[in-house]
């Protein structure tokens, strides 16, 4: 299992850039089931997830092409010939977010058969509002063997209201309602702008969607959709990663290639705390050139302040001159990151959903540990301004998520490395001479 190795102290100096996101990729590859025409996606990260969709298209007999190249990322699917409409538990236990092609296979195939997801580092969460959903939709599911089975002649236009808002739920039945017979109007949906991307790609398909990105949907059904190009948003939880590294480490950042606009909540954060944040159309430039100010923080759905910063403005927090309370209200158990931060010498309390940080608090290298994506990204953060080395194991957390991130921060000044196991020496056979 591969490690980083982070040594601390450097202020990162110059540009860095961001690739697109990852949260919207996925929900893209699984458009393409959408239809039996060619779909060609840009900007696609070069993350574990990815290689994992690909693998699940591939398993139900999609043609998928992934390249990774100098001036394009990108991925063709083409999903005329399906086989075998299932997701199964050796993937979606891997991915969560392979249960977005329960929906486009409802809608396409009359059929699907998605293992159920299970229990997860970050909290318990549940498909019930995408099988709901679905239900209104008039598919007939069942649930066996820990797979829920959908099945639906075609789906029909219905009314959704969602009881709680969710990402992945809107986007899966946003996708089922492109081709149902007739209206969907759905209600209290996520407002991510990865759904509104998600949107616009399914309109170039030919769907008629209305009001993506606000709380209510409207999806005219149609009875086919097309092939069509379509390059993703830029990634704004990399570029947020990446802005409060610049901020943690007294650096002078400027991060390349993202949407600004999609970053207001953390960058009026920041702001807050005494950093100095100039933005542009596609970049945002953070310079850090005095102590930081402790402030408070409640994760909230888009356009709040994202549940996947959470943890990397933890790492900050510990940096910052006073009390910040970071109260999490998306899942019931992201604060993972909290004892690993701890151990490099934070002083953080957990109350329920709310973590209590005190700073400033040197930091010191520690051998830490991994536990989900974004937890794993705010252990390099506190790495990059600890005292000494840190060893971080299990970055194959990291790897889902962040394109190349040691690449990236070595580029503008981090002393970080990814270190392969390291074997004991008796496995290593003899050399003769
Ligand atoms: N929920 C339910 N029932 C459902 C669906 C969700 O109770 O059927 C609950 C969840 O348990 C949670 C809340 O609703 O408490 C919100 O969950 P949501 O469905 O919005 O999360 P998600 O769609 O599974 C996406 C991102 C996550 C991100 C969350 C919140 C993707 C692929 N994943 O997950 O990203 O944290 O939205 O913004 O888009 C990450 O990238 O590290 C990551 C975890």
């Amino acid at each position: 299992m591969d490690k980083f190795v982070v040594r601390g102290g450097n202020p990162l100096l110059g540009t860095i850039r961001v690739s697109g996101a990852k949260n919207a990729a996925l929900p893209a590859m699984a458009a393409a089931i959408l239809t039996d025409e060619p779909v060609i996606l840009e900007g696609i990260p070069q993350v574990r997830d990815i290689e994992t969709t690909r693998q699940l298209l591939a398993a139900m007999g999609a043609e998928v092409e992934l390249g990774y190249g100098r001036a394009h990322h990108r991925t063709t699917i083409c999903c005329r010939d399906l086989t075998s409409p299932e997701a199964s538990y050796e993937l979606v236990k891997t991915m969560r977010a392979s249960t977005l092609v329960l929906g486009p296979l409802v809608a396409r195939m009359g059929r699907a058969r998605v293992s159920l997801p299970g229990g997860c580092a970050i909290g318990a969460r549940p498909i019930d509002l995408h099988i709901k959903g679905l239900e209104r939709l008039g598919a007939k599911i069942t649930q066996e063997h820990g797979y829920i089975e959908a099945t639906a002649d075609r789906l029909r236009g219905g009314q959704i209201v969602f009881e709680k808002i969710t990402v992945t739920g809107t986007e899966d039945l946003l996708m089922a309602a492109t081709l149902a017979d007739g209206e969907t109007i759905m209600q209290n949906c996520a407002r991510e702008p990865e759904v509104a991307d998600l949107a616009d790609l399914l309109n170039k398909m030919g769907a008629k969607i209305e009001g993506a990105g606000t709380p209510t949907i409207r999806v005219q059904g149609v009875e086919q959709l097309h092939g069509t190009k379509h390059r993703v948003i830029p990634d704004r939880i990399e570029a947020g990663t990446f802005i409060v590294a610049g901020a943690l480490t007294g650096g002078d950042l400027n991060v390349s290639g993202c949407e600004p606009k999609h970053l207001t909540a953390l960058l009026q954060k920041l702001g807050d705390t005494g950093v100095t944040v100039l933005q542009s159309t596609d970049a945002v430039r953070v310079i850090a050139n005095g102590p930081l100010r402790a402030c408070d923080v409640i994760t909230e759905e888009y356009p709040g302040f994202p549940t996947d910063m959470q943890a990397q403005y933890m790492a900050l927090a510990t940096q910052a001159s006073g009390t910040s309370v970071i109260t999490e209200n998306i899942f019931e158990n992201r604060f993972m990151h909290a004892q690993e931060l701890v151990r490099m010498g934070a002083n953080i309390k957990i109350e329920g959903s709310r973590a209590v940080v005190r700073g400033k608090t040197e930091l010191s290298a520690a051998a830490v540990q991994a536990s989900d994506l974004r937890a794993s990204a705010s252990l390099v953060l506190a790495a990059l301004v600890a005292e000494g080395e840190t060893i971080i194991d299990r970055v194959y957390h990291i790897d889902r998520g962040y394109e190349h991130i040691e690449e990236k921060l070595r580029n503008v000044g981090a002393q970080i490395r990814r270190i392969g196991e390291i074997l004991p020496k008796r496995a290593v056979p003899a050399v003769r001479a």
